[in-house]
């Protein structure tokens, strides 16, 4: 893996870190696949029960690459609008808790790759955005629809049309992020959060994920199917036996889940 995209291990919480700070952690061709690669990795190794997303402590990420794509005609953005989704879609596709620490700027794909992960805490200082429109296009990254359905249509229409800065305590406000932190507590706080999942039942909350992400772009009738599938496929598993048992024999929350 490149120094650019790395994915550190530490006691069961896995940090999917951008490391391009001169140039705002802005997501060029290689670093998406670099951050799809690490996101497969991430959601395949026993060794990880939670990921945190970061572009370290100065800035999450100020977008996709502008100077990249600046050059680039409709045959080519075709194809590359494709590896763009695969890149995020892998993001989203972690099923595992992620929360993203977001420092300084989250932009265009920035704030779209923040949006693929399940919980955002975001510094006080940090500032959110969709500026495409003012690039003459639109957010390519996941933008228009899972923005859309995080804060609503018309809270989505109202950023994503004007491209305006969203300051964390907005970003807050609206639901686009769940915590706000002092700078130096955004990291910290988002590894404590991923580590409450570190011998936790993998397979349940990989099935609430699941369950959430699927049912919110379906009826509700399906939704509830889809949940109700989900719900009893878990009654296969071990950990849902050894959750019962030690209700039954020693009360809530003692468990202890082996992810089988
Ligand atoms: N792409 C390429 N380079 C970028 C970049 C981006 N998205 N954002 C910042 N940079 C580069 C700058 O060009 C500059 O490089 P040089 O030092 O080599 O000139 C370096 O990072 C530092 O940036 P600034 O000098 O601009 O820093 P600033 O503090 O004055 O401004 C900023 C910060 C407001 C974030 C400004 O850099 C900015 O507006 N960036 C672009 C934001 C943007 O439009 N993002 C959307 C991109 S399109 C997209 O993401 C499509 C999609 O949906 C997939």
């Amino acid at each position: 893996m490149s120094d650019l995209v790395r994915l550190e291990v530490s006691d069961g919480v896995g940090t999917l870190r951008i490391d391009r700070p001169q140039q705002l952690n802005a997501l060029n061709v290689d670093i998406q696949a670099r951050i799809a690669d690490a996101a497969r990795e991430a959601d395949r190794r026993d060794d990880i029960a939670a990921v945190v997303l970061t572009g370290g402590d100065k800035v999450f990420a100020a977008g996709a690459d502008v100077k990249e794509m600046a050059d680039m005609g409709y045959a080519e953005m075709a194809d590359q609008s494709r590896r763009i989704l695969e890149c995020f879609n892998a993001v989203a596709g972690i099923a595992k808790p992620v929360v993203a620490s977001i420092n300084g700027y989250a932009l265009g794909g920035g704030c779209e790759l923040a949006l693929c992960a399940d919980v955002r805490f975001a510094a006080q200082d940090a500032t959110l955005g969709q500026p495409e429109t003012k690039l003459g296009v639109i957010p390519g990254g996941g933008g228009t629809q899972r923005l859309s359905r995080l804060v609503g249509p018309s809270r989505a229409k109202e950023i994503i049309f004007s491209g305006r800065f969203i300051r964390a305590e907005e970003a807050l406000a609206i639901g686009l992020v769940d915590r706000v932190l002092p700078a130096d507590e955004v990291y910290p706080a988002a590894v404590e959060w991923a580590r409450q999942f570190v011998g936790g039942p993998r397979l349940a909350l990989a099935a609430a994920k699941q369950a959430i992400d699927l049912g919110g772009g379906v009826d509700l009738a399906t939704g509830l199917e889809i949940e109700r599938q989900l719900f009893s496929g878990l009654f296969a598993t071990r950990d849902r036996t050894v959750g019962m048992q030690s209700f039954v024999e020693n009360g809530p929350g003692k468990a202890r889940f082996t992810g089988r």
